[in-house]
């Protein structure tokens, strides 16, 4: 924890009057991601102000396969949060078509998504808070705190100026990526959502380069998903801090039913890492990623190539936008 030292009930008691001080009797809406910081943000918030909590999450189509139910399931049924699930895909292709460069994606997105947050609280009437799900490897990334920037995190970085809460709450904002997690423990989150994987707020369209296209993103998400599938079945998620899946944007020649294709490449990122500021790829072993490739070249129609990951970060960082 930075410049604190709490046990972490302490934290999250301070956390809860900090929350209902700085909302004073207002109601606050929480940017849900499907991520453990936003999930984190929601559950100390729903301790601090119950029912004045309002839970917005943006399907954006940028999540991964299965995701959107998967949050309301449990936001909606075991912890009885008001959650407003908003369909956005399409408005944010709309936004997005024609963009490339990664940096412009992020600030688009992050525009698109306050956007979203504003018209949800103006139908709900004055919601003068919006909690976040800030941590601070974010805040330094971002250039806050000193720190010099590598890149706009949505959350701090891509904030557009003309926003219209009247408050910020980032509750978590002091604390690094494992502390979330036991921060998350200690409020009785699932044990699986705790140790879920990182995943950014941009969600896949980070990982999905060049222009996005609703097929582009299809694919991934199925690649994706195949590859999580696998490593989990290995085993191997309890340590491999983070694993999934790009797609470059790079075509090349294949063969498919004896004639010659040209289909999309998939690569494949495993790392491990305590502080996700310097992270190390992962030894996977050559039958993993073979069972890996056979599978997505077999069951995602559009892509013919595989390719591994064995950068470190740094130079690389984990995403690759
Ligand atoms: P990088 O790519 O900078 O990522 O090495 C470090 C960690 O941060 C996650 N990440 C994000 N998280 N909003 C987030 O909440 C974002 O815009 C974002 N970009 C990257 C990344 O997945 C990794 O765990």
């Amino acid at each position: 924890m930075v410049n604190i030292n709490m046990s972490m009930e302490a934290f999250i008691e301070q956390a809860c009057e900090s929350i209902r001080s700085e909302a004073a009797g207002r109601p606050v809406l929480c940017a849900l991601s499907g991520g453990v910081d936003s999930a984190v943000c929601a559950v100390i918030a729903k301790r601090a102000v119950g029912d004045r909590l309002t839970c917005i999450f943006v399907d954006t189509g940028f999540m991964r396969k299965g995701e959107g139910d998967q949050v309301a399931a449990l936001f909606q049924g075991a912890y009885e949060i008001n959650l407003i699930r908003v369909e956005a895909e399409g408005r944010f292709l709309a936004k997005l078509k024609g963009v490339t460069d990664p940096e412009l994606k992020r600030k688009t997105i992050g525009e698109e998504f306050v956007r979203v947050f504003e018209e949800e609280a103006k139908k709900l009437g004055a919601v003068g808070c919006l909690l976040q799900g800030t941590i601070y490897p974010d805040i330094m990334e971002s250039g806050g705190d000193g720190y010099k920037q590598v890149k706009a995190h949505h959350n701090v970085g891509g904030m557009p100026l003309n926003i219209e809460f009247e408050t910020i709450l980032e509750p978590i904002r002091l604390l690094y990526k494992e502390e979330v997690r036991e921060c998350g423990r200690a409020l009785g989150l699932p044990e699986a959502y705790v140790t879920r994987q990182p995943f950014p707020g941009p969600g896949l369209a980070v990982r999905c380069l060049g222009e996005l296209t609703k097929p582009k993103l299809d694919m991934l998400r199925e690649a994706d998903a195949i590859f999580r599938e696998e490593i989990e079945r290995a085993g191997l998620h309890k340590e491999i801090q983070q694993y999934f899946a790009i797609l470059p944007n790079i075509q090349s020649v294949g063969i498919r039913n004896g004639a010659r294709c040209y289909e999309e490449t998939a690569v494949l990122r495993a790392m491990t890492t305590t502080d996700f500021v310097t992270a190390d790829y992962v030894r996977l072993s050559y039958d993993l990623i073979d069972t890996v490739t056979r599978r997505i070249t077999t069951e995602v129609p559009g892509i013919n190539r595989i390719v591994y990951d064995t950068t470190p970060k740094p130079p690389a960082t984990m995403e690759w936008e």
